[in-house]
């Protein structure tokens, strides 16, 4: 591993332990409500199908996806390389009494035979990664022949000039009702992020596109309105939102 790619991953890795008591306050990342957990376990449930899989849940965090799946009766293993993240997703399995191996692990250079998960799934990851290339080649790796990739994310950095002023209006409007700044809590983007790859890239168009170089097959995308926008206020602060999953064969 290159020096600056050491560097960027230690502040990566350091970036989410310091957000990690926080982050499932924050607007975007938790469940909110009952309306909100139902909408997510749909997506997922939708993508990844009913059969009870071997799961691999790619830079889980506190664990959203990987519970939630796992509340499914999927098995499923999360890594990630924040500490923090992973005690606070240790927790919460505790908490909600569900099983899941929580465990250190780097997304492109995972701790894992090649061809042994049904799926790997991963949310909000992808734009994070520093070679993404080169970690979407590592979590087709461990996939099995016929296995899934998903990933969910948004285009965060794409907004057309009403949509950006829509933002200003949520940022103000979730602020005033909710007592989050969401500029300056977890999701405030930190200056070495701005640089990261995918942050000047299209997408899902990107996403599609390495997967497809990677000889992935059936690689396809489906959009989806952000499970928080539901009634007009909620549309107002979370509807600006362009969300999809990604998904593709090994
Ligand atoms: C925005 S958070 C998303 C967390 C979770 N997937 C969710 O949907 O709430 C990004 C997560 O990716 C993790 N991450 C970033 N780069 C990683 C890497 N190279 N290997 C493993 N985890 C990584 C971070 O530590 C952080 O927990």
């Amino acid at each position: 591993m290159s020096i600056q790619v050491k560097e960027v991953k230690e502040q990566i890795r350091q970036r989410w332990n310091e957000s990690a008591e926080e982050f499932d306050q924050c607007p975007g990342p938790g469940i909110h409500s009952e309306r909100e957990k139902k909408a997510w376990q749909a997506i997922l449930v939708n993508a990844v199908g009913g059969k009870q899989l071997k799961i691999l849940d790619v830079g889980t965090g506190t664990g959203f996806i990987a519970l939630l799946l796992a509340e499914y009766g999927h098995s499923v293993t999360g890594v990630d390389l924040a500490e923090e993240m992973l005690a606070q997703a240790r927790d919460k399995a505790k908490r909600q009494k569900l099983k899941v191996k929580f465990q250190y692990g780097d997304a492109d250079e995972l701790p894992f035979e090649d061809n042994v998960f049904d799926a790997v799934i991963n949310r909000h990851v992808f734009w994070t990664m520093s070679d993404p290339e080169k970690a979407a080649a590592e979590w087709a790796r461990v996939l099995k022949p016929g296995g899934k990739l998903l990933i969910i994310d948004g285009d965060w950095n794409n907004f057309s000039s009403w949509k950006k002023i829509w933002k200003a209006v949520a940022t103000i409007t979730v602020g005033l009702t909710e007592g989050v700044d969401s500029s300056t809590k977890s999701h405030g983007l930190r200056d070495f992020e701005k640089e990261l790859p995918l942050r000047s890239q299209k997408r899902p168009e990107a996403d599609l596109r390495i997967l497809r170089a990677l000889g992935m097959k059936e690689a396809e995308m489906v959009r989806f309105k952000d499970p928080r926008a539901h009634g007009l206020l909620d549309n107002l602060k979370y509807g600006y939102y362009q969300r999809f999953v990604v998904t593709a064969i090994k």
